[in-house]
């Protein structure tokens, strides 16, 4: 009796021991925010101007065309430019960004190495290629000789024909969405909708989309996305305005009030997290998509603005590292334009809107500068110069 009463003691005494290293070692996990340096950098954010009245979008204007949405934002994306320039913030604002990405690597390496996170992986994000057949032979010919050859079992392409010779390639997955050819609004919004639902089923952990003029830096995508986790709400893109937009609420109300929100434009391509777009289900999944579109009468990429932000009440990361024709391309500083995360290109005939890379190929040989920074990222590719090798 007396002998185990000890023996109590002594096993409290060691328990309590145990007690006392494990808190000790629990120490520094506990220790409260980091400091400034060594934390996952906020994501980037553009300096936040003051809405101006002049760019708000018809809310729900049924007589609004297509033609109309991009004429508006051309000239929103590019008075937002002339603002920037005068103001010199530009260029910071892609520094800051790029900046940010090799902060966020960093931030990845250190991440990955101290705890115990699954590293993302190229198969883990979905990238949807939105395109229509018109297209097959000229954008896509040239996304599959270039960044797609590096992420084919990850892309999908969306169109809106068959094409028994696109079908031919192989490891290339191709959707045939059956969706209207046309460039309207309701099309656009059936192909988003695909997409989702696709993605959905593809149990991937991120949904990037983007169109048939983009170009995806894989690696810096890549690094871009680790710096986040896909269990959370994330919704990553390029607003397309300087302001949010504002739209009558048809969904959660009979359209008397109004509802204002950030869109990332699908021209530049955005990504959503899984966990957040398992939220977006109600709204955007089997058709739902198209019904809600259809009741805020707004395009595919203002639809999904929508749902995340003013639905789910989900603020959008703005970044700058995403790119659509729509924006002056050649301001694009050269040395920054391989850390970027999509690239685009336009108007070869009149206006050529391209990024400035030299070398490697002339503009003759490539006019959507798409060849030259393939080249850049992957000199061993075999149709490369041998003398871009390193
Ligand atoms: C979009 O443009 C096409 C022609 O480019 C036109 O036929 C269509 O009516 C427009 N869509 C909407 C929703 O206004
Ligand atoms: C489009 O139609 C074909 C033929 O009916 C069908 O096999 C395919 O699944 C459809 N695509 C989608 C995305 O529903």
């Amino acid at each position: 009796m007396h002998l185990s009463h000890i023996g109590i003691n002594k096993l409290c005494f060691l328990v309590s021991l145990a007690l006392c290293a494990f808190l000790l070692l629990l120490i520094p996990t506990l220790q409260a925010p980091p400091r400034q340096g060594d934390r996952l950098p906020p994501p980037p954010r553009p300096h936040t101007k003051p809405a101006s009245a002049a760019g708000r979008l018809p809310s729900g204007g049924s007589a609004r065309s297509n033609k109309t949405t991009v004429a508006h934002r051309v000239t929103l994306d590019e008075s937002q430019q002339t603002r920037k320039e005068s103001a010199g913030a530009e260029i910071r604002s892609l520094k800051g960004d790029a900046g940010a990405a090799a902060a966020a690597a960093a931030a990845q390496r250190r991440y990955s190495g101290s705890r115990s996170r699954d590293p993302l992986e190229p198969k883990d994000i979905f990238i949807a290629i939105k395109t229509t057949k018109k297209y097959h032979k000229t954008r896509l010919e040239l996304l599959f000789q270039t960044w797609v050859s590096r992420a084919k079992e990850q892309t999908f392409i969306f169109t809106d024909g068959e094409d028994k010779e696109l079908r031919k390639k192989p490891g290339l997955n191709m959707i045939n969405t059956n969706c209207s050819a046309a460039h309207t609004r309701q099309a656009l919004c059936c192909k988003m909708s695909v997409e989702y639902d696709k993605f959905i089923e593809s149990q991937k952990k991120w949904f990037c989309h983007v169109d048939d003029d983009n170009y995806v830096i894989l690696p810096s995508l890549l690094r871009l996305l680790a710096s986040y986790s896909h269990t959370q709400d994330v919704y990553l893109g390029r607003p397309s305005l300087d302001h949010p937009i504002e739209a009558a609420e048809r969904v959660k109300s009979d359209g008397s009030v109004s509802v204002k929100f950030w869109f990332a434009t699908g021209g530049a391509g955005f990504c959503i997290s899984r966990g957040l777009a398992l939220k977006m289900s109600p709204w955007a999944s089997l058709g739902n998509f198209i019904t809600t579109a259809e009741k805020i009468r707004l395009p595919d990429d203002c639809t999904i603005g929508y749902i995340i932000e003013a639905l789910l009440e989900v603020s959008m990361t703005h970044t700058h590292l995403f790119h659509s024709h729509l924006e002056n391309l050649q301001r694009l500083p050269s040395n920054t334009v391989l850390d970027q995360v999509t690239l685009s290109y336009g108007g070869f005939e009149n206006r050529r809107n391209v990024v400035s890379v030299g070398g490697i190929f002339s503009l003759a040989e490539d006019p959507s500068r798409f060849k030259t920074i393939h080249c850049l990222l992957y000199p061993e590719t075999e149709w490369c110069p041998k003398k871009s090798r390193p």
